[in-house]
Parts: structure tokens; sequence; C-alpha cells
């Protein structure tokens, strides 16, 4: 447990590599992050919130007004941890919108933003930190590449995947990426990745040889339990403790026993 009122600043994630592992999670609104806030590094305002706050299929059809609007709320709620923001699907193709649509999240108050992408992405990445806007990185399996490649499909399969990651993990470290998310890839291959950079790199579904963990918080305290990718791990029967207390609240509402004296005000 952090338990520590000291904001998480980008110099405390670059030190951790090598000496203790990143904890990241992800949250949509003030209050997820405030229950969040204590005990994690980093705080993710992930994309991955048009699939499980939104209720879409992937995370494509996100817009900047209501990425925007998640980061407001969790920023309301984080005072402790480092936010990290997503850039949406089509914000961030050139130079130009990526530095107008991250300027945005920069002045709302997240700390960083982070955005998908290999080699690419490299100038896009130099052209925002030297304007003075931290990146967060994100190769491996690329949710933002989901309908271009079919579905979503695990990385570092062949040696030629697992140079090409290797090379995209330095290209980006080189244009200044503080640090990189490496996605549903090979533990094997993650693991040399995150050997091949100063830079941390934060694993999802990328096994324990990296420098730190991400998961989305709805997978893993159990409220998304239509499905359950193998990397996650579930802390919380979420979704089934919400049935079992609006079932009983219901239940009590229709046989009158709620609200009870104690629960009414009196003169
Ligand atoms: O959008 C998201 O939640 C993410 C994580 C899966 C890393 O990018």
């Amino acid at each position: 447990m952090l338990k520590n009122d000291k904001k998480v600043t980008i110099y405390d994630i670059i030190n951790k590599k090598g000496v203790e592992p990143i904890v990241m999670i992800t949250a949509y609104d003030a209050l997820f992050a405030r229950l969040f806030d204590d005990y994690v590094d980093i705080i993710l305002v992930g994309d991955s919130l048009n699939m499980s706050f939104n209720g879409k299929k992937d995370t494509l059809s996100l817009k900047m007004d209501d990425a925007l609007y998640h980061v407001k709320a969790v920023l309301q709620g984080a005072k402790h941890a480092f936010v990290v923001v997503d850039m949406p699907f089509g914000s961030y193709q050139d130079e130009k919108s990526a530095l107008k649509n991250a300027t945005k999240f920069i002045k709302a108050g997240a700390d960083a933003v982070k955005f998908e992408g290999g080699l690419k992405a490299a100038p896009i990445v130099k052209r925002l930190v030297g304007e003075g806007i931290n990146v967060m990185a994100h190769i491996g399996l690329m949710p933002q590449f989901v309908r271009k490649e079919g579905g979503y499909k695990i990385k570092g399969r062949s040696e030629a995947d697992e140079a090409r990651l290797i090379e995209e993990a330095k290209a980006l470290e080189r244009a200044g990426a503080f640090s990189a998310v490496v996605e549903g890839t090979l533990s094997a291959v993650a693991a040399k990745v995150a050997k091949s950079v100063q830079m941390p790199i934060i694993g999802i579904g990328a096994g324990a040889d990296v420098d730190g963990q991400v998961l989305v918080w709805s997978d893993m305290l159990g409220f998304f339990d239509e499905f359950k990718p193998k990397f996650v791990k579930r802390y919380l029967d979420g979704a089934n403790l919400v049935r079992t207390a609006v079932e009983a609240y219901a239940r009590e509402v229709r046989e009158k026993t709620f609200p009870s004296e104690e629960f009414e005000y009196k003169i």
C-alpha cells in the first residue's frame, strides 16, 4: 500500500525500473479513481472506456470530447497517482492533430498521454515530447488496429515479430517516450523488449518479466463478466455482488420491508 500524499511524478515512474514493479489500473470516473488512488502508481483513462463504460464493441468510436469528460472526472478523484490518458483513434494520425488533441488533455490536468503505434508513431512522440508533453507508447497488440488485423492477435510469435517489437521499443524510447505499454505479447518476448530499453515497460497479457502491470478495472474486479481474457485475474466477483445487492433491494422495496424505521426521518 502506498498511502503517501505526495503526487507521483514522471521521475518516480522512470526510476522504478529495476527497483520495484509499477502498478497501473484504468479508471473512468472520480468515484473509482478515488478508491484506487492510494494503491497504484498510475491511473490510465484508457480508451477501453468505450467498451467497458460505453458498451461499444471496440475502442474505435471513442470521441475526443468523451475522453476529455472522463479525464476531468478521474482528475477529481486522483490526487496521488500519475494520470495518463489514451488518445482516441483518429486523434493523433499526424503531428499537428496529435499536438492539438494531446494539448487538450494536458490543459485539463493529465500528466501524460498514451497512444498506440510502432515506428510510424515515433515522429509524433518526438514532436509532442518536444512541446513538453509526456508520452507513454503502446506496442504489441494494439486494440485500435482490431479491424485492420481482423481480430485481437497475440504478438511475438515469430523471430521477425520479436525483432520488430524490440526495434519499435528502441525507436519510441529514442523519440522520447518515458514508458511503454506492451500488450498481448508472448511473455518471453515482452521480457526481451523490457531488457532492450531503459524506459519502463508496463505489460498487460505480457507476463511477469516486465517493469509493471496494468489491468482494466472492470475486468480485474469482475464487473465485466461476459468474457474473461486469459491474462485477467479477477480479484473480486463484482458483477455477482452487485446483482445480489440490487436483487435484495428490489425484493425489500416490493415486500415493503425497506425502508424500515431506522431509515426514516421522524419528529
Ligand atoms: O485502454 C486501455 O485500457 C489500455 C490498456 C489495455 C493498457 O490501453
